[in-house]
């Protein structure tokens, strides 16, 4: 018996030797529950007694280097074939890249911080908004056409519950909440029933500020855009400011800044003007101040609201607004240097 078993180990050394045997041909033959070692096992109750001791040390040694050779050819199979055999399809191949910030969570973040470093705080509120605080304390009336302005989602067609339009709704909370000076930014998503376009989606992010206190002129908010304008867009940055209309403010005014004309992404974007319109914004009306209980005879403040999704396709000469919205893996790497 025991020379069988010798004889099988000088066979699988020579199998070691020259690698002339498949993988799984081999362990069917040697290692497999039906194969020759498991025999050697099972056999071992019949070995006489004092020759078990020899006999459970070569099969060992047999087991150990059938393990070892089985071992060694699987390893051949996966180098050849120019190693295009993976063992483990799940297995990385590659290690993945870290991801990187989305464009527009960049530009929020270059946004707030730019008003932070001013005193401006940050606010945040529901997405799912109540008329009052979306239109009513805004000084949009009833029934007013000026609801118009804003296509609204209703939720379950209840007039009352809405998806916010606008961040202003934030506005309303904070001085609801609290009594000037209010100094605070409010950035979140917002949505209006638009037809989805290269220019226009019906799921935007805004950032909404607003500044109330003794004193506030119209100059303090012109000097605020202008200390954005260069902050943003560079230094000295152009602006001006053209006559609007919003039912919380008054009055108000649309910001432009002189982005130039130098080429023909440049006519494109600012349709022929060298001009580009980047916020909303005005003088809170005493209306809106009374409806959230603040004296309009003590305190005035202005506000102004921009889209980040515009704000950040112009700096960065994104084609089409929904990119933003595709998570198309190519799309997102353009911004991987950290912007
Ligand atoms: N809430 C306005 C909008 O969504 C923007 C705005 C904010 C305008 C504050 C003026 C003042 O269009």
């Amino acid at each position: 018996m025991i020379e069988t078993i010798n004889a099988v180990i000088e066979e699988v050394k020579a199998i070691q030797k020259d690698r002339s045997m498949e993988p799984e041909a081999f362990r069917m033959k040697y290692l497999a529950k039906k194969g020759l070692i498991t025999n050697f096992f099972q056999e071992f109750k019949s070995v006489p007694n004092e020759q078990k001791r020899e006999y459970g040390q070569v099969i060992n040694t047999l087991k150990n280097l059938a393990e070892d050779v089985y071992g060694a050819l699987k390893a051949d199979a996966g180098s050849s074939a120019a190693g295009t055999r993976i063992e483990d399809p799940t297995k990385r191949t590659e290690s993945l890249g870290f991801g990187q910030k989305h464009p527009i969570s960049s530009v929020r973040d270059e946004i707030i911080e730019i008003f932070s470093r001013v005193g401006f705080d940050v606010s945040e509120g529901p997405e799912i908004e109540d008329d009052w605080h979306n239109f009513s304390a805004l000084n949009f009336p009833e029934e007013h056409p000026a609801r118009d302005m804003q296509d609204t989602f209703f939720v379950a067609k209840d007039p009352d519950w809405a998806l916010r339009t606008h961040t202003s709704s934030v506005q309303v909370r904070a001085m609801e909440k609290q009594q000037p000076p209010i100094r605070t930014i409010s950035p979140g998503r917002v949505f209006r029933n638009e037809a989805i376009s290269t220019r226009s989606h019906c799921m935007f992010h805004q950032i909404e500020g607003l500044y109330i206190d003794k004193d506030v002129s119209f100059a303090d908010l012109k000097q605020m855009i202008q200390y954005f304008a260069d902050s943003f867009f560079g230094k000295d940055t152009k602006i001006r400011l053209r006559p609007s209309y919003f039912p919380f403010t008054e009055p108000s005014a649309e910001v432009d800044i002189y982005w130039g004309l130098e080429n023909e992404i440049d006519y494109r974007i600012t349709k022929g003007t060298g001009w580009l319109e980047i916020m909303g914004c005005g003088m809170v009306d005493p209306n809106v101040l009374s409806a959230c209980g603040i004296d309009p005879e003590v305190y005035s403040g202005y506000a102004f609201g921009m889209g980040i999704e515009r704000i950040a396709m112009n700096r960065y000469q994104i084609p089409d607004l929904r990119m933003y919205f595709e998570n198309d893996i190519r799309f997102l790497q353009l911004f991987e240097s950290g912007l």
